[in-house]
């Protein structure tokens, strides 16, 4: 944050008339424009390089527009409650994987894991959007996934009715930011809108192979078998994705 009030502070001096002369921190309770009447050589060095002696004279009752001016404290704190959801997704589908290994059905085991890590990369473009915003992160408990043992369709229909929940919660957050006028904000969202849709077909899809084929004897084996190619592909994907971004 500090950071972006230099910033600001060098383009205001930018444009500040050259004929006049510049105090720093002379009027507590003025605005930013009053400020910057006009720079001495030695503050226009200092403000370029960086090198103040003391930077805090600098400082002025920052009204939160004024110190982040690109998104709200309280958009803030619903996409910081969204990262706890994502944590908890990854939480929820580690837990399945575990139950799937349990039940020694490793393609199931492998998909739930891949859905794992997938979640965690959500929470983390989450985090990464917010530091990248200069805003607020406000990290919160994390719920146990619930401790169920059921049979496998009975995990896939948790698995979707949990998707729809999320989803849901990611048409609020673009609502508040429709309503905000945050139009980054809205644009960040959008890929989450994308996300989810993907989401809750491909589990629609499990669902419906389930029910056709079975989730006992060759019918399960045959569905594990497809989850773990599955898995492998996402896997890879995943490892694109990554090396992309590097
Ligand atoms: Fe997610
Ligand atoms: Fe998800």
């Amino acid at each position: 944050m500090q950071a972006r009030r230099w910033n600001q502070r060098r383009e205001m001096v930018a444009w500040a008339p050259a004929n006049r002369r510049y105090h720093p921190g002379n009027s507590p309770s003025g605005t930013l424009e009053k400020r910057y009447l006009m720079v001495t050589l030695r503050d226009w060095q200092r403000l370029i390089t960086g090198d103040a002696a003391d930077p805090s004279r600098f400082a002025s009752p920052a009204s939160d527009e004024e110190t982040n001016p690109m998104i709200s404290n309280g958009m803030a704190a619903r996409i910081s409650a969204q990262i706890n959801r994502e944590l908890y997704s990854a939480y929820f589908y580690l837990g399945l994987s575990a139950q799937a290994e349990t039940m020694n059905l490793k393609g199931t085991a492998a998909w739930f894991m891949a859905k794992h890590n997938e979640e965690m990369t959500h929470a983390m473009k989450m985090y990464r959007y917010l530091i990248d915003q200069d805003a607020p992160i406000a990290l919160t408990q994390i719920a146990a996934p619930p401790a169920e043992t059921d049979g496998v369709l009975r995990m896939f229909e948790r698995t979707l009715s949990h998707e729809r929940e999320v989803t849901a919660a990611i048409n609020d957050l673009v609502d508040h930011a429709l309503s905000e006028k945050d139009h980054a904000t809205n644009i960040f969202l959008q890929w989450f809108v994308t996300e989810q849709i993907e989401e809750e077909a491909t589990v629609n899809d499990i669902l419906g192979r389930l029910r056709l084929f079975g989730d006992q004897g060759q019918g399960l084996l045959m569905i594990d078998n497809e989850l773990a190619a599955v898995a492998k592909q996402m896997g890879q994907t995943a490892a694109t994705r990554s090396s992309v971004a590097m």
